[in-house]
């Protein structure tokens, strides 16, 4: 009866502090643990992002992502296959676009035969079962890195809207399920969905970008793309400040009223409060971009032996769901779906 020797000997403790409250009864053992846990994560909050290169029968390793390929469209249909098999909800593509067809304007990301279109069209063929998520903006398109068009060194609103809504369009014409639009360019999600709506694509869904932050973050993503080298300047006159949260409300309003289907903060993990705020006030899907500076933070600790990344991963996805968030993207989809599964 150890449990009955252990309260024998606290005894005289118990009296001297007097407690009926004793949070640490809930925690005692596993089993209590799991009934009182508040927040659960599940294989239906993750959305796996992918990054894309041409070619065939290709991976090749992200550096500053340990554990992340580029894949070719082929390669690209068989995570998809062993993400429906992990039953993970979604997935999305990043593409990273051959150097040679980079220019001032994006004009790749109008090409209907471009990477991202075959992928979605070679996926939705192959695994019809699983959400597609493609990314507006022009960044992996042109030759200067920035998600709009630059004039005199001003990334200019309205004309990159028109371009959004185009390159929305060829999307939806692959066949993808929802546009999320990743520019912060004003006006952006109105636009697309009237251009959507127009075009007979009233299903297609919008996740919007809301608040997307000037972000240190983004850095591997960067290489992962092939932007980090090219990229001139900041992002700065288009994302958001770090330093503002009321600011992401009004950005969540708009694009809700412009017709957003759901909304996300990115980064993540340094903006939690952020997603608790959205979330408590516009009671609306809301996701988190777990994003390419914490996955490595990540990875590269735990290649060093200097954290448990396993349950770094987990923990760090959990705080998404405490925060709020219905789901978040991450680059561990399938290790922690496939985790999960192992239970
Ligand atoms: C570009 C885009 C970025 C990310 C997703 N879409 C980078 C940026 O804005 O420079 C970042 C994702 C990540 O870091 O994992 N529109």
């Amino acid at each position: 009866r150890p449990l009955a020797r252990e309260s024998a000997r606290t005894d005289a403790a118990a009296t001297a502090l007097g407690l009926t409250q004793r949070p640490r009864r809930n925690r005692k053992a596993e089993w209590s643990r799991r009934l009182v846990r508040e927040t659960t994560l599940t294989v239906d909050d993750l959305i796996w992002p992918i990054f894309l290169i041409e070619g065939e029968g290709r991976r090749e390793p992200v550096a500053s992502m340990p554990g992340v390929d580029r894949l070719s469209v082929d390669e690209a249909v068989r995570a998809a296959e062993r993400a429906a098999t992990l039953a993970i909800p979604a997935i999305s593509f990043f593409p990273y676009v051959d150097p040679s067809l980079r220019d001032a304007t994006g004009s790749e990301a109008l090409n209907r035969g471009n990477l991202v279109c075959r992928a979605v069209r070679a996926v939705k063929a192959a695994v019809p079962q699983i959400g597609i998520i493609t990314d507006v903006a022009l960044d992996p398109y042109t030759s200067h890195g920035h998600d709009g068009l630059l004039d005199d060194g001003v990334i200019v609103n309205d004309e990159t809207v028109a371009l959004l809504v185009e390159q929305s369009l060829i999307q939806a014409e692959a066949g993808t399920d929802v546009i999320a639009p990743s520019d912060m360019m004003d006006g952006r999600v109105g636009a697309i969905r009237a251009g959507l709506d127009g075009a007979g694509f009233r299903d297609v869904q919008i996740m919007a970008y809301a608040a997307k932050y000037a972000s240190a973050f983004y850095g591997p993503f960067r290489d992962a793309i092939g932007t980090s080298a090219t990229l001139v300047g900041d992002k700065r006159t288009y994302q958001m400040d770090p330093g503002n949260t009321d600011e992401a409300l009004r950005e969540v309003a708009l694009d809700l009223d412009e017709g957003a289907d759901s909304v996300m903060v990115k980064p993540g993990m340094p903006y939690l409060d952020v997603i608790r705020r959205v979330k408590d006030t516009f009671a609306v899907p809301t996701f988190a971009y777990q994003v390419s500076g914490e996955y490595a933070m990540i990875a590269a600790a735990a290649q060093n032996g200097w954290l448990d990344g396993e349950r770094a991963m987990v923990e760090s996805l959990m705080a998404f769901k405490r925060a709020g968030a219905d789901g978040m993207f991450t680059y561990f989809a399938p290790r922690v779906a496939e985790r999960l599964r192992a239970g």
